[in-house]
């Protein structure tokens, strides 16, 4: 028996790139590889890249430059790119890092067997075509290999709203769906490998539309009742949403499906109108502020999170001013904020550029604001009951760490919980990151 090849996989940006390193590392278990989670050792190094903002691209020249050095001690060793730098740029990365032996896009993963055995016979390997085949429906192996309680399960992929600061449209390329019965095989799947929660993933994944068993087009919310009905499937949580795919169904699935959790990722960038026109984001403030409102009549203990970007080509201190007053009326649980990066081919490179200084002032003003939110929204929780799913030991004796419904982290004291139960706990403490809880004995 040959010794198993080692694979190291280094992830960079959003979830689905997680979910999309986990199946090329099961794609390459076929080609005989074991995972390390060392690049040092390893014969196949892959970096799935993330290109939404220059510093994200950026970091993948400076990685591939320290790791061309252990070709010097395994002249075996091949180098790859995956992801959305490898879509953007491809053959350019092999010019600009000749140390490169293969570029594969989002959309190619199912076809690394075949690319792996052409850079084995020492040729470079380079695939970023959108192909017509389905790449999930290709990338067969179904390990029975035990899970972590909580996993990921793309279900969407690909975007067509076109927002003008955006690469997604262009790496990820046009907004497709995965039929049901994939999903829900893959979701009994994970559930037999031990998985409790799932996150479906999609950029848009409230604009899902797979098709059903009589072909017909499904929406997000008719799916998440179908893997409502999968006994041991305990969670169900998705992201990321467009405000104007927020459908009354899926309004309504927050107040009465019991396994979906009450967390809402759901970006407006901005509060202000003229800014929302000029990113081509076709909804207002406003529009958004009501869709929240439907939101917590239906489910009123939601955990709003958001994502935002400050210093957009144009923005004035009044625009900025209308983000912030979003932001104070929203009251959100987590949200996430970015200064304008400008990417190339997007709409809004072409626009009159913001004082990057500017841009940096706002920016710390906004992640203050919203800093204290969260801090006050942790704080309320303190003396509640909410449940926790179990995912590993803490760091002291007795002590589990999971995530509550709310998707706080959570440490539970004394616990006799085992990984992967769904626990009741009373809230005891908010610390800077996450909360101190003990066993809630129901009565
Ligand atoms: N500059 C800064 N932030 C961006 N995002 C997307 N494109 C850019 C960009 N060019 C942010 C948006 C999006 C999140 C995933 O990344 O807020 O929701
Ligand atoms: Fe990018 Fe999201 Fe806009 Fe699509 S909806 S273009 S992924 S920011």
């Amino acid at each position: 028996m040959t010794a198993p090849k080692k694979l190291f996989v280094k992830t960079y940006g959003c979830q689905m790139n997680v979910y999309d390193s986990e199946r090329m590392a099961e794609a390459l278990g076929g080609q005989g590889y074991e995972q390390i989670d060392t690049a040092e050792g390893a014969d196949m190094i892959l970096l799935n890249t993330c290109h939404i903002r220059e510093k994200a691209a950026e970091k993948v020249y400076s990685e591939l430059g320290r790791l061309k050095t252990l070709k010097i001690d395994n002249p075996d060793l091949k180098i790859g790119v995956a992801g959305c730098v490898a879509q953007a740029e491809g053959e350019e990365i092999m010019r600009r890092q000749p140390a490169v032996d293969l570029v594969v896009g989002p959309q190619s993963y199912h076809r690394l067997p075949q690319m792996e055995a052409k850079v084995r016979q020492g040729e470079k390997a380079l695939d970023t075509d959108f192909p017509e085949e389905d790449k999930f429906a290709l990338l067969k192996t179904r390990p029975k290999a035990r899970r972590a309680p909580s996993a990921f399960l793309t279900v969407q992929e690909g975007c067509d709203k076109f927002c003008a600061f955006c690469v997604v449209p262009y790496t990820r390329g046009a907004e497709s769906s995965r039929p049901v019965a994939r999903v829900l095989d893959e979701a009994r799947n994970l559930v037999e490998r031990g998985v409790r929660e799932v996150t479906l993933l999609g950029q848009n994944v409230n604009a899902y539309h797979g098709a059903g068993p009589d072909g017909a087009d499904t929406s997000l919310a008719q799916l998440i009742w179908a893997l409502n009905d999968i006994d041991g499937l305990e969670r169900i949580r998705f992201t990321t949403s467009h405000p104007n795919d927020m459908t009354d169904d899926l309004i309504e699935a927050h107040g009465t499906c019991d396994k979906l959790m009450p967390y809402l990722h759901l970006p407006v960038q901005s509060g202000s109108d003229a800014i929302l026109k000029r990113m081509n984001r076709s909804h207002t403030a406003e529009s958004y502020l009501r869709v929240i409102d439907r939101i917590r009549a239906a489910r009123p203990d939601i955990v709003m999170s958001g994502d935002f970007i400050v210093g957009f080509p144009e923005e004035t201190e009044a625009d900025f001013q209308a983000t912030l007053d979003l932001v104070e009326e929203v009251k959100y649980g987590y949200a996430y904020s970015f200064k304008y990066s400008t990417r190339p081919g997007t709409p809004a490179a072409e626009r009159p550029q913001v004082d990057p200084d500017v841009a940096d002032e706002r920016l710390q003003r906004l992640q203050a604001l919203i800093t204290r939110q969260q801090q006050e929204i942790q704080a309320g929780m303190v003396g509640r009951v909410t449940r926790v799913l179990v995912e590993k030991e803490g760091r002291e004796p007795g002590q589990m760490v999971g995530k509550s419904d709310y998707l706080h982290a959570v440490h539970i004291e004394n616990s006799d919980a085992a990984i992967g139960d769904v626990v009741p706990v009373r809230i005891t403490q908010a610390k800077r990151n996450s909360l101190a809880a003990v066993r809630h004995e129901q009565s």
